[in-house]
């Protein structure tokens, strides 16, 4: 009884001075990304956007409270892994939210685990178009490819009369020749052929001979940014389908700006839309974009995947200032719903509540030289806070 009355005491003390185990209240993230294989050259872009923001913003925290990241491997799309992984994560480690995944393979396979044990997760990059209705407890701050695509394709309708398509043989892949098809179709566009490029080790040197012995207008492509990007644009480069008068078009990943300066001047000339360019001038991108180069150096350039993660990580923080700490998983994702940003480096976005999925511009955007570097320069505002198109298409009536 003595000894009780003791311990109480002795954690009194520590709450009211403020100090100790007792006063701090650490939210735990799981946080899965690539740091190992063919992909983690696009985990390190999760990897630095998260870390930076952490860094920057951790003063923004309430008093007391911490977040303690876990960061695992998945290694690349290997659902099996990520499974793997996240059941250590929510029964060992207890996490409270899950973030990350540059995955769409990784991710829908987890998504039954958020459902059961309640655990927020909100996607870095995980683009897939129907993850987020494998459980209520999803949310994303990244993109569809619908979402950049589809206008993508109503634009080029209007150029360009005969498409080939090329996309890599994963579930955004597919999506990514849907939505061009259509886009491209209704507006009185011809699709001469669409193939689809293994995921993993692709060689792109036999599919564009393809493409130049079919002669269409237009290349519309879609691969993993990262390294498989380069490597496209290399393909197309030495087959000289660019010299061939081939146009090359695709969503901001086929011209990612962490490997732009690595792809060299065929890239020069090609279109894309995308919702991010480290090039853009908007005040919260060039800020953001200074403090990038200031942490990891002065010829890296964060691409789109790094800025999936520092918006994951301000919606992370707004979550936890709203319940100072103590997260509760019903409203949490009462609050992700709610949540908007007039000031992302990527300009204003928002998660529509009805789908928990982001809302933003897509830009139509040309590489262009800039002071010596290739650059994504923006031109004009393709579609401005455009949810996903697919979803609004497959509306339950
Ligand atoms: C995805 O798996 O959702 C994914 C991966 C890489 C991308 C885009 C989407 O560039």
């Amino acid at each position: 009884m003595r000894s009780r009355r003791f311990v109480t005491t002795l954690f009194l003390a520590a709450a009211l001075l403020g100090a100790g185990p007792l006063a701090a209240q650490t939210v735990k993230v799981g946080f899965l990304t690539t740091y190992s294989g063919p992909g983690a050259a696009q985990g390190d872009q999760l990897d630095k956007g998260a870390k930076l923001y952490l860094k920057l913003n951790s003063g923004k925290l309430p008093k007391g409270v911490k977040i303690d990241l876990i960061s695992r491997d998945d290694t690349g799309a290997n659902p099996d892994v990520a499974k793997r992984i996240v059941q250590e994560l929510i029964v060992r480690d207890k996490v409270q939210l899950l973030t990350g995944f540059v995955w769409t393979p990784n991710a829908a396979a987890i998504a039954p685990l958020t459902a059961e044990a309640k655990v927020p997760y909100i996607s870095m990059n995980a683009a897939g178009v129907n993850i987020l209705n494998l459980s209520p407890y999803m949310a994303r701050v990244s993109f569809t490819l619908w979402q950049s695509v589809y206008p993508l394709g109503q634009w080029a309708a209007k150029r360009f009369k005969r498409a080939y398509i090329t996309v890599s043989d994963f579930a955004p892949g597919h999506e990514a020749q849907e939505a061009f098809t259509k886009g491209f179709t209704d507006g009185g566009g011809e699709i001469i052929d669409a193939v689809r490029i293994p995921l993993a080790n692709p060689d792109f040197v036999p599919y564009m001979q393809r493409v130049k012995d079919s002669k269409p207008d237009v290349l519309f492509a879609f691969n993993p940014a990262g390294k498989q990007a380069t490597a496209m644009m290399k393909a197309y480069s030495d087959l000289g389908l660019h010299k061939a008068g081939i146009k090359y078009i695709g969503p901001g990943d086929i011209t990612t700006d962490e490997e732009l300066q690595g792809m060299g001047d065929a890239a020069l000339g090609v279109m894309t839309v995308h919702h991010y360019s480290a090039f853009a001038d908007r005040p919260a991108n060039k800020a953001f974009v200074a403090a990038y180069k200031k942490e990891y150096g002065e010829k890296l350039n964060p691409g789109f995947m790094a800025v999936g993660a520092w918006d994951a990580m301000d919606v992370i923080f707004s979550v936890i200032r709203a319940q100072k700490g103590k997260l509760d998983p019903d409203k949490t994702m009462d609050l992700i719903k709610q949540y908007k940003n007039p000031n992302s480096p990527r300009g204003p976005i928002a998660i529509d509540p009805d789908t928990r999925d982001i809302v933003q511009n897509e830009y139509l955007r040309e590489v262009r030289k800039v002071g010596g570097q290739l650059a994504n320069v923006e031109l004009e505002t393709l579609a401005t806070q455009i949810k996903d198109p697919w979803k609004e298409f497959n509306k339950k009536k």
